[in-house]
């Protein structure tokens, strides 16, 4: 049994401060997109890893809330004028088009630092230890940061306006989309107490549906409409970035992602049994329309 998405939700919100009646539009923003309806991939990789490598997903829970807000805090920055500079996002308006620009950054900075709370706090302690708490901790900062996420979101600013190599591409991918994935996927390890053949066939599922992940992204900027994907199309090509399909076209890119997938399931045969779940999200990843 997998824990429900309201679940999932409730337990996310659960973290979030105490309304204040002075920080209320902080809250309120963090709130805001944190229930627009992603599709909570990174958490729910949390706790399928969780699950497989013989934990439990009740233990695994605040790691995987902690895992959506980094990715939440993500978008929220990267849909900043300054940035992509896009009005939609998970099908309504972008943070900062509903509470200004100031508060977008702060509601991001603030649940960048709740993550953090979240990962060290009394209930993931109690339901993990805070040796594992600290590991969770470490991995996630380390795949948020520069070396990780901001790092790939500083390369994709960078080569806007610019023809990059397929080899450039795979660095920014890896780390923009595929640093967080991999946090989610070793983050469920840690709260099992995983074991290092296990961790390793993570990392490995992790790097190839993370990079099939934002080939298929890519893709959808191209061949989806905006009521499906809940974010604007053609957002790339007006921002002059240099992604998969402007690179190698839209075959190719179907063969990678493909390939990529195929590669993630085969990661997963050093589990006996009970795979499943994440092999079949591997190839919904690859087939989805938003
Ligand atoms: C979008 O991620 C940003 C990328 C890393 C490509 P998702 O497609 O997982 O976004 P939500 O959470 O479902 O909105
Ligand atoms: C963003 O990549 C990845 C992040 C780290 C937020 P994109 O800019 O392609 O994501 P979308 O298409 O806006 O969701
Ligand atoms: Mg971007
Ligand atoms: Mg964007
Ligand atoms: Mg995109």
């Amino acid at each position: 049994m997998s824990l429900s998405a309201e679940t999932l939700e409730e337990a996310i919100l659960s973290f979030l401060p105490p309304e204040e009646p002075l920080i209320r539009t902080a809250v309120d923003a963090m709130r805001y997109s944190l229930t627009a309806g992603g599709k909570r991939i990174r958490p729910k990789l949390t706790l399928a890893f969780a699950k497989l490598c013989g934990g439990s997903e009740e233990a695994a829970l605040p790691f995987a809330c902690a895992i959506e807000m980094i990715h939440t805090y993500s978008l929220i920055h990267d849909d900043l004028p300054c940035m992509d500079d896009d009005d939609m996002r998970r099908g309504k308006p972008t943070n900062h088009k509903v509470f200004g620009e100031a508060a977008a950054v702060l509601a991001g900075d603030a649940l960048l630092t709740l993550a953090f709370e979240t990962v060290l706090s009394e209930q993931a302690a109690a339901l993990n230890g805070y040796e594992k708490c600290v590991k969770a901790g470490k991995i996630l900062s380390s795949c948020a940061g520069a070396e990780g996420m901001i790092g790939g979101q500083i390369i994709d600013m960078e080569s806007e306006n610019k023809t990059v190599s397929a080899e450039h591409l795979a660095v920014m991918d890896r780390k923009k989309t595929g640093a967080l994935i991999k946090a989610a996927c070793l983050m469920g390890c840690i709260s099992a107490g995983a074991d290092e053949v296990q961790c390793q066939a993570a990392e490995r599922y992790a790097e190839c549906i993370g990079l099939a992940f934002q080939i298929v992204d890519d893709m959808l900027d191209v061949i989806s409409d905006e009521a499906t994907l809940g974010k604007p199309i053609g957002s790339d090509t007006d921002n002059h970035k240099s992604t998969y399909v402007s690179l190698l076209g839209l075959e190719e890119c179907r063969k990678r992602s493909a390939a990529l997938t195929e590669e993630a399931i085969s990661s997963l045969s050093v589990f006996p049994q009970g795979a499943e779940e994440l092999k079949e999200l591997a190839v919904r990843l690859r087939d989805r329309m938003k």
